[in-house]
C-alpha cells in the first residue's frame, strides 16, 4: 500500500477513536534539525560515545565534556525549534482525547501546544542536583558554552542535564501514565522511534499486542511494522499534517 493509502486508513480509524496514545521518538525532532541517535552517519550514536556521554560515571569522570555535549544538543533544539510534525500532533486535540508519551528529551511537544507530554527520558532543559535532586527549568535558549558549570542553590552539589542516563531508572510517573494510557485508548500513534530501547520499546510492543489500531510513522521498517494496522512510511512533518488534514476532512472535530 502507498503512503496515501495507509494515511486514508489512519485517517479512518483515528476517526472511529476517542483516545489516542502518541509514542515519539527522536525521528519527530529530527526535521527540527536534530540529530536521531542510531541512524547510521548521521545518528549521535555514530559520531559519539554513549559511554562517555550518556552515563552517572561518565559525568563523574567528566563533567565538563558531558555538559558541553548537553549544551550543544540544547543549541540545536533551541535552533530548531518545533516542526509540523509537533504542531500535527497538537492539533490531533481538536479531534480526540490525546497523551503524549515521548522518548525525546527537547520539550518541544510541549512548545507545540500539546497539554499531556509525559517525558519517558527526562527533559534537556531541566538542571537536577546529583545530590538532592533539586530541579532548575532554564530557558530554551543557545547555550553559552563559556558560562560555569551550574551547582546546586540547596545543596551545592554539581548540578547534571536532567535526562535518563544509561543505566538508570525512568520517573515513574511517566512510565505509569504511558502504561495506564495503554490499556485505556482505542489508538496508539508510533512516530519515529526505532523500538530498541527499552522500556520504551515495550510500551510499542504491548500495543502491538493489545486491542487498540496501532499506527506507525516512520520512513523506514522497524521490528513492528509488519505487525501494525497501519505504518505510514513517510517522514513526521509530512505524514502528520496529512493525517490532520484528513481528519479534519471526515468531519471528526468534537
Ligand atoms: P533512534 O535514533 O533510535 O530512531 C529514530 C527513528 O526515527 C528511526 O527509526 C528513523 O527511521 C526514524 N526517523 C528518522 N527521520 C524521521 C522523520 N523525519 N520522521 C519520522 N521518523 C523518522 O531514536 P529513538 O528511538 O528515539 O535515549 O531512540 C531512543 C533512545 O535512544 C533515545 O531517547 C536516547 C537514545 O539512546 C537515551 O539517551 C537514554
Amino acid at each position: 500500500m502507498t503512503a496515501t493509502s495507509m494515511i486514508e486508513a489512519a485517517g479512518r480509524a483515528l476517526a472511529d477513536s476517542r483516545r489516542l496514545l502518541v509514542l515519539s521518538g527522536a525521528g519527530l525532532s529530527a526535521e527540527s534539525g536534530i540529530p536521531t541517535f542510531r541512524e547510521a552517519q548521521t545518528g549521535l550514536w555514530a559520531k559519539f560515545s554513549p559511554q562517555d556521554l550518556a552515563t552517572p560515571e561518565a559525568f563523574a569522570a567528566n563533567p565538563e565534556r558531558v555538559w558541553a555535549w548537553y549544551r550543544w544538543r540544547r543549541s540545536l533544539i533551541a535552533r530548531g525549534g518545533v516542526n509540523p510534525g509537533h504542531r500535527a500532533i497538537a492539533a490531533l486535540e481538536r479531534h480526540l482525547d490525546v497523551v503524549i508519551a515521548t522518548q525525546n528529551v527537547d520539550g518541544l511537544q510541549s512548545a507545540a501546544g500539546s497539554h499531556d507530554v509525559s517525558e519517558l527520558h527526562g527533559n534537556i532543559w531541566i538542571d537536577r542536583c546529583s545530590a538532592c535532586d533539586a530541579e532548575h527549568r532554564q530557558p530554551v535558549a543557545e547555550a553559552d558554552d563559556d558560562a560555569e558549570l551550574p551547582y546546586c542553590d540547596a545543596c551545592g552539589a554539581r548540578m547534571r542535564p536532567g535526562v535518563v542516563w544509561f543505566g538508570e531508572m525512568l520517573p515513574v510517573n511517566a512510565l505509569e501514565r504511558a502504561q495506564a494510557e495503554l490499556e485505556r485508548c482505542d489508538c496508539v500513534l508510533v512516530v519515529g522511534t526505532s523500538n530498541q530501547v527499552y522500556p520504551a520499546a515495550a510500551l510499542v510492543e504491548m500495543a502491538v499486542a493489545g486491542p487498540a489500531t496501532v499506527i506507525e510513522v516512520n520512513p523506514q521498517a522497524t521490528s513492528v511494522s509488519a505487525a501494525v494496522d497501519a505504518h505510514i512510511a513517510e517522514t513526521a512533518s509530512k505524514a502528520l499534517p496529512a493525517l490532520v488534514d484528513r481528519l479534519d476532512g471526515l468531519g471528526a472535530a468534537r
